[in-house]
């Protein structure tokens, strides 16, 4: 009997056996078209790409994100003062360029593991308890501390806080996953892990470079964003006032939020649009038809009521003053699913700016307020640091603090 799913075809073991062999043959024939031999120049040129390491600010940041990341969240050993601080920050600067460059890490016991740096970038940062270690206390910005709980909140310790903060991000996981390695191995004598949390966007070549990537619930994530490069975005994200030693820095807000998938999928699409004031196809503002459009904030629709509701995401977290927006440098996560088949997915939401008061603690106080997205989402983690400037190739990343 002809069968919808084979084409027409009879679905048999034979037939299965006959269309599995045409469509390898198809894949054979297109595997050596001159098209697809294009295609793989781009992926192995990714490979050996290189982020400059030196420069006034730290990598990783203004870098166009990579495909992969992790975030490590280290405590200080007992112990562990401001010479000992400044031992392993000369050797985690050197671990870091090495890598960058696409050279081993001293003592490297994989040396071939690190000649892909895939456009690898690894980032420091200094949390609440590095500066009573360092006993700097006083050179501290008031914004580094702990945030203030929210009542959204169901933060879990297993995802908050730290002494120390690397970011390790690049195109491929391999070359992420070696220099986590090689990177606590470097600093075991000072710390002991606290957490990790990898998180990914989409791979490189999936899609055109600058266009805006979706998250794990299906929006185009990142559309209204300080861009890298501009004034707007050297004013909202680099710190110019307060302690000297982080001038040229940044300060780190790290949520992970999860993202409440079942119910999520339970949502149409009108509904899924109404929370965040945006399409979900083209991401285009409720009052618009592109991406780029401005929102109308002030548009109402046929009933008389705001065409974006005033409890949509994106008015909410809307700030008017490009030089007092933040920074989202977004990755997914997705830890797998549990044995009752449940998602345990969502964002690890990393938030730069120059200020928190200023910038983020508002934004993040009226979402907590209000938001309709709070219905889909759960903040379970929290942390927050300081990221020094970058450094010239004498220097080493927190020398103006530990020196
Ligand atoms: C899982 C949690 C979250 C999801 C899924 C999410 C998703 C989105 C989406 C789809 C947009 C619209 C497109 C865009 O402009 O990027 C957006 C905008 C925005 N979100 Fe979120 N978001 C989340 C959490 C947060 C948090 C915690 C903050 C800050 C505390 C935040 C701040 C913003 C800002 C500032 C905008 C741009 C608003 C504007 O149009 O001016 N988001 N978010």
């Amino acid at each position: 009997m002809a069968d919808r799913r084979t084409g027409g075809l009879p679905l048999t073991r034979r037939g299965l056996l006959t269309s599995g062999a045409a469509a390898a043959g198809a894949l054979t024939a297109h595997a050596f078209t001159p098209a697809s031999a294009t295609a793989q120049a781009p992926a192995a040129r990714s490979g050996t790409a290189v982020e400059p390491f030196h420069g006034s600010h730290q990598a990783g940041i203004a870098t166009s994100p990579q495909a992969h990341a992790v975030f490590v969240g280290l405590d200080l050993r007992t112990g562990v003062d401001r010479e000992g601080l400044g031992r392993m920050m000369r050797l985690l600067t050197d671990d870091a360029r090495r890598l960058a460059e696409g050279r081993p890490a001293l003592a490297d016991t994989e040396p071939e593991l690190a000649v892909l740096p895939a456009r690898l970038t690894v980032t420091f940062g200094f949390g609440p308890g590095l500066f009573e270690a360092a006993g700097t206390v006083g050179l501290r910005p008031r914004q580094i501390a702990p945030l203030p709980g929210f009542s959204i909140d169901k933060l879990d310790k297993r995802w908050s806080g730290g002494d120390l903060l690397v970011q390790i991000c690049a195109d491929d996981p391999m070359t992420v996953t070696h220099a986590l390695r090689m990177i606590v191995k470097d600093v075991r004598a000072f710390t002991r892990v606290r957490w990790t949390q990898r998180g990914f966007r989409r791979g490189v070549g999936i899609q055109e470079a600058g266009q805006t990537q979706r998250n794990v619930m299906g929006q185009l994530d990142g559309t209204v964003n300080p861009v890298p490069g501009t004034p707007e975005f050297d004013r909202a994200v680099w710190v110019r006032e307060g302690p000297d030693w982080l001038h040229g820095g940044t300060t780190l807000v790290l949520r992970r939020i999860r993202a409440e998938m079942e119910t999520w999928d339970a949502a149409d699409r009108t509904a899924k649009e109404f929370t965040i004031g945006r399409r979900m196809d083209n991401g285009a503002p409720l009052t618009g038809t592109r991406e780029h459009d401005e929102p109308d904030f002030t548009k109402l629709n046929a009933v008389g009521l705001p065409a974006i509701s005033e409890y949509a995401h994106i008015r909410r977290a809307h700030t008017a003053d490009p030089a007092l927006r933040i920074y989202r440098r977004v990755y997914n996560y997705d830890e797998g699913l549990s044995a009752g088949g449940h998602a345990d997915s969502g964002l690890v939401f990393a938030s730069y700016q120059a200020d928190i008061t200023r910038q983020f603690l508002p934004v993040q106080r009226r979402l907590a307020e209000v938001d309709l997205l709070n219905e889909w989402t759960t903040p379970v983690g929290s942390a927050v640091f300081a990221i020094p400037p970058g450094c010239d190739s004498g220097g080493w990343i927190g020398e103006g603090l530990l020196t």
